[in-house]
């Protein structure tokens, strides 16, 4: 089938390249040159495990091509949007001005039958309100299939995701669009994969209840993390004890610094917003969620602060600036906000990360990047481990303590055997641990 994807960032691009995958014929359309030069080279913008191979089978196949130009999406019968939809500068809300500007670009390339599809998150009530511009303005029609896609596992999750989800409009447009989509992902749907259709608010919501629902997660044992912290329990025995009840389960329940990224953050302030605007107190627990989230970064400068006694001019070994390992994303990355703030208060702040050096940097200049991690450690006064990298999972105390200044450690994602470290003879601190 010919399909088109417009927006080529982390979702769009690893759609385009897993639709290309499973033997259709696309288009993934742009509006940044220097990104759709790269892809159309069969080169992935960013780091994602896994992209590199299936981009360059799809280039090199001829099955997928990438183009700033709008007009190009004619002639495809799916187009899917996958437009970001960032925090709106001054509010919590959405801001759906790339949405917007996505579909109404592609109207006037519609074709009777064709099938607008939006992957981004969005607040509910988007999709009728665009549903019903698409049919007003041409013989196409909507449905909105959101996206569960985790970084670092982003082709994986689109080629095999846990379910499908397809938000349709009643009637013959609803059965047309399900056959549609059905067709996109007949390779998977025929493995097995659950898919639910539902209607438009329904989709729209599946996205943001499973986000609010797994920040909420992470930040109760956040919170219980702070509770351990006042009474001496240590949160990931406790994790893992309420992990076994099966009701519970132990995933999403590790207790650190935080969830960051593109997507939980802004996704649970955005939902808040709007429900705000329908006269809803439903989700106002969401703002202690944040706030707990928040507090940990908070926690762990002061524990580096404290671990340092004298912060001014002190040499910090960050280690991990990614949001999470197997990611070069800083978007509201709780580790670049821990290395600014000691900054901030005078350190000298050495950060390392095996991938997100170079999109830190952008964001950060102020802070100095080191090239690999031994410069990173040499002469520190504490190290901070911040993302959890396979390569700092697996740090040995004796090698650390030879390169660092002074025996200090915080393991702000509890990796590390602290008991071990102990006996290396470093001040360790976990989060929630004793
Ligand atoms: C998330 C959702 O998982 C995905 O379904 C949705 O489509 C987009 O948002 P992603 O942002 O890629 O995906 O990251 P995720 O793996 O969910 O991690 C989010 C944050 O939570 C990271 O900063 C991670 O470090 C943190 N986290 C995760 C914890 O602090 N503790 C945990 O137990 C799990």
């Amino acid at each position: 089938m010919r399909i088109s994807v417009i927006g080529c960032g982390y979702l769009g691009a690893v759609h385009a390249a897993c639709m290309a995958e499973l033997g259709h014929d696309v288009v993934g359309v742009d509006v940044d040159e220097s990104k759709v030069a790269e892809l159309a080279a069969g080169r992935a913008p960013f780091f994602e495990p896994g992209l590199p191979e299936v981009l360059a089978r799809g280039v090199a196949s001829g099955r997928l091509r990438f183009t700033t130009d709008m007009a190009e999406t004619a002639g495809a019968r799916v187009h899917f949007v996958a437009v970001g939809t960032p925090q709106t500068a001054g509010s919590h809300a959405a801001d759906l001005r790339y949405v917007d500007a996505a579909v109404g670009g592609l109207l006037p390339h519609l074709s009777d039958g064709d099938l607008v599809v939006g992957k981004s998150t969005v607040p509910v009530g988007t999709a009728a309100r665009l549903g019903d511009l698409v049919r007003a303005s041409s013989g196409a029609d909507l449905a909105w299939n959101p996206e569960f896609l985790r970084e670092g596992f982003a082709v994986a999750d689109t080629l095999s995701p846990d379910r499908f989800v397809y938000g349709v409009p009643g009637g013959e447009g609803g059965e047309r669009a399900t056959a549609l989509l059905d067709e996109v992902y007949a390779g998977p749907l025929a493995a097995g994969m659950p898919r639910l259709v539902t209607d438009y608010a329904t989709a729209e919501l599946v996205k943001v209840s499973a986000n609010a629902f797994l920040a909420t997660k992470i930040s109760f044992i956040n919170a219980m993390a702070e509770i351990a912290e006042a009474t001496g329990a240590d949160v990931t025995q406790l994790a893992d004890a309420i992990g076994h009840d099966a009701r519970i389960g132990r995933r999403f329940l590790n207790a650190g610094l935080g969830f960051g990224g593109g997507c939980l953050p802004k996704d649970i302030r955005a939902f808040q917003a709007r429900a705000d605007e329908l006269g809803l107190e439903s989700l106002a627990f969401l703002a202690d969620v944040d706030a707990v989230n928040l507090r940990r970064r908070r926690r762990v400068v002061d524990l580096a602060v404290e671990l340092l006694g004298e912060v001014e001019g002190a040499r910090v070994a960050v280690l991990g600036v990614a949001f999470k390992p197997d990611s070069d994303d800083v978007r509201d990355s709780p580790a670049l906000d821990v290395a600014r703030a000691l900054h901030g208060l005078g350190a000298q702040v050495v950060v390392y990360d095996p991938q997100a050096a170079g999109t830190a940097a952008k964001l950060a200049p102020e802070l100095a990047y080191a090239a690999d991690l031994e410069e990173a450690l040499a002469g520190a006064d504490v190290v901070l481990l911040l993302t959890e990298w396979q390569q700092f999972r697996q740090l040995d105390p004796a090698v650390v303590g030879a390169l660092v200044a002074h025996r200090r450690i915080v393991d702000a994602r509890n990796v590390l055997a602290l008991p071990a470290w102990r006996h290396a003879g470093f001040e360790a601190r976990g989060l929630g641990r004793p």
